[in-house]
């Protein structure tokens, strides 16, 4: 068959494992001819791709990013887009297209698969939130970052004496800042899911501080909302594609902190250092189990299909239910973290 593979959305550590095992099992096990579209669905719309082998990818398992490029770019933002993406399909004599990406890539894939085009999904993001997988590859690696940045944050904040406000990245969920507000002994985290009262946080910072401990860490997701009332925050901001652009409720959270409390407080926003570099073993593990069952899931002809993670055993999900909703953060998980802040 002749396999068209393509990257879209925001990048993350695993991509390159994913595509070295479709390509791995591709060719030597179904003698495949794999194709590489660059930059997302552009590519597929513009007919702009790379062939792939397995040569080709040697030394790319422990490489983050992905060698195909991304964009956010899809075929519905044009008039002609949809029309132009299955003439491409067809002219390139593509049998089926396996789409690794987040919830606007894999919404893309689910629409275009009612249209008829052959895909097969696979879901990627260090936010982890595409519903009916218990995980995404890249996430792992985000939390391993974040944590190790709040060890480092907690040795400074101790001896300042100060209150660090660390942002992770996590646009509607909170599974990062959740993760490794545990792993890394946050003194309270803030998500999405639970808008916060900036009182409530203080009046814990002021409890913890009076028993003699003055370092705290607050870990806070990008997409953390105080509740109604409370705080004033900027209007959002919209990048060229119509999604919000995050990356400021630290400061906003920092500021009050010390405004209110009187603590020193810093920020440290760790933004897309979260997403860049080598995978952890265990994405790479997931992104290559993800990858090899892509490719079979090709050969089985699941047209519309998501592989996804489920009771630690790679299945096939309906692509149009895995981006019905957003997976939120398990509320048994966060209760946990609760009971660990001041
Ligand atoms: O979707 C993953 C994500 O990392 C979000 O957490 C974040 O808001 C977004 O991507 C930022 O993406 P970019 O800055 O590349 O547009």
């Amino acid at each position: 068959m002749r396999v068209g593979i393509l990257t879209g959305g925001g990048d993350c550590p695993g991509l390159n494992a994913v595509i070295r095992g479709i390509v791995r099992k591709g060719e030597r096990v179904f003698g495949d001819e794999l194709l590489g579209f660059r930059d997302g669905w552009k590519g597929v719309m513009d007919g702009d791709f790379l062939r792939l082998d397995v040569a080709t990818l040697r030394g790319t398992l422990p490489r983050g990013g992905t060698i195909l490029g991304t964009s956010r770019i899809q075929p519905f933002m044009f008039e002609d887009g949809v029309e132009r993406t299955i003439r491409s399909v067809e002219e390139l004599g593509v049998d089926a297209i396996i789409a690794i990406g987040g919830e606007g890539t894999l919404a893309c894939a689910s629409e275009l698969h009612k249209r008829g085009l052959p895909i097969v999904g696979v879901p990627k993001t260090i936010d982890n939130d595409i519903g009916l997988t218990e995980r995404t590859f890249g996430f792992d690696t985000a939390v391993a970052i974040a944590t190790e940045a709040i060890d480092r944050l907690h040795t400074t904040a101790e001896s300042h004496n100060r209150v660090m406000v660390v942002e992770v990245m996590g646009r509607h969920v909170g599974h990062i800042a959740t993760w490794a507000g545990i792993a890394g002994g946050a003194t309270v985290t803030l998500i999405p899911e639970e808008p916060f009262d900036i009182d409530e946080v203080c009046q814990s910072l002021t409890r913890r501080h009076k028993r003699g401990r003055f370092a705290s860490i607050v870990v806070v997701a990008e997409g953390a909302k105080p509740k109604e009332g409370t705080i004033e925050v900027e209007p959002d901001q919209f990048d060229e594609f119509g999604h919000v652009r995050l990356g400021g409720i630290g400061n906003v959270v920092a500021n009050e902190i010390e405004g209110r409390t009187g603590f020193e407080t810093r920020v440290t926003i760790l933004g897309h250092v979260q997403r860049g570099g080598t995978p952890t073993a265990y994405d790479r593990v997931l992104s290559t189990w993800f990858g090899v069952a892509a490719v079979d899931a090709v050969h089985e002809e699941a047209w519309g299909q998501m592989v996804a993670l489920q009771s630690n055993e790679v299945v096939l999900v309906r692509l149009s239910d895995a981006v019905r909703e957003l997976k939120f953060v398990n509320p048994h998980l966060w209760a946990v973290a609760q009971q660990f802040f001041a």
